[in-house]
């Protein structure tokens, strides 16, 4: 497989601190790959180790394949932090002096805008506008020169859920566009439901990467059933099915395969004497698999 981004045991030492332990990651053509770690995680670290932004102290890093980051880092587009607009310029303005910054074509411009839905913000200057208006300012900023990696560093931190909708709509546009996404995010919020692959850090180390996909599996849905006498509930569950998945824990079971009537399973367990005092269809959430791989907020 040959991935658009792959670091092979990255890492950046602040003073005697890893920000970046080691870090393997994987990114494919195509992906929404989400970053997701709590502050000081290292997310941000790691995305400018990638731009180039700071020195790994050890590991290697490729894009599209190759060594030669200066040619791929052509082809990536980032919003790594706050996006340093110029305050007093409008958004056109703004586009038009990183256009040049950058030795990107003029007629990039207007479409751009219109595509981040600031294309009727006339003399407005960027310092009078809002959050979600600015973070969509950066996003058209990094996206000109059509990047075919965009690499954003918590786009909707802090933005109300009409402003997060809005960053999200515009990744799920340009991914069906082709382009590949690297993005953070230290809430589980509405971004996650975009992903296609997550990573996980935690203190610096990449602890997870795992595809939605598997990640869906994981977190399967589960019936637990909370009973006066475990063992014999888990007998006659297993005898009614002999293929159930299940697991047993201090007054209760949880089953993981699908059972269509639970008034069913209910009434042979009463039949049986077993005590039935509650029971619950849970999802396992990703909130769940996440603190379950990064441990409790301190
Ligand atoms: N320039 C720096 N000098 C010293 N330490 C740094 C520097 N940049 C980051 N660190 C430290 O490295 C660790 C990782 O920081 P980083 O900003 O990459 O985390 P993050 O996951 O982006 O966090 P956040 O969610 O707060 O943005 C933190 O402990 C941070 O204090
Ligand atoms: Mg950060």
């Amino acid at each position: 497989m040959e991935y658009v981004i792959e670091t092979t045991a990255v890492s950046k030492i602040y003073g005697k601190k890893s920000a970046v332990n080691k870090v393997s990651m994987h990114v494919r053509r195509g992906d929404i790959y989400g970053l997701i770690g709590r502050n000081g995680a290292g997310k941000t670290t790691l995305m400018k180790l990638i731009l180039g932004l700071v020195r790994a102290n050890e590991g290697s890093i490729r894009l599209f394949g190759s060594n030669n980051l200066d040619e791929g880092r052509k082809k990536v587009g980032s919003l790594v932090e706050i996006p340093g607009l110029y305050k007093d310029a409008t958004a056109y303005e703004n586009l038009s002096r990183f256009s040049l910054l950058f030795g990107t074509p003029q007629e990039e411009i207007q479409p751009l805008l219109e595509f981040v839905g600031l294309g009727d913000t006339g003399k407005k200057k960027a310092g009078a506008f809002s959050l979600g208006m600015k973070q969509r300012l950066g996003i058209a900023v990094a996206l000109l020169g059509n990047p075919e990696i965009l690499i954003l560093d918590e786009p909707t931190n802090g933005l109300d859920p009409a402003g997060i909708k809005e960053i999200r709509d515009i990744i799920i546009e340009l991914k069906n566009k082709g382009v590949t996404f690297v993005v953070s995010s230290h809430l589980l919020d509405e971004l996650g439901k975009v992903a296609t692959t997550y990573g996980i850090m935690n203190n610096g180390v990449l602890v997870e990467e795992i595809s939605a996909e598997e990640l869906r599996a994981k977190c399967r849905k589960s019936i637990k059933i909370v009973v006066d006498d475990v063992e014999k509930a888990k007998a006659v569950l297993t005898e009614r099915h002999p293929e159930i998945h299940l697991e047993t824990a201090e007054g209760s079971l949880k089953i993981f395969s699908d059972v269509d009537d639970l008034s069913e399973e209910n009434k042979a367990l009463v039949q049986e004497d077993v005590r039935v005092y509650e029971i619950v269809t849970t999802n396992e959430s990703f909130e769940e698999f996440f603190i379950e791989k990064v441990g409790q907020e301190q």
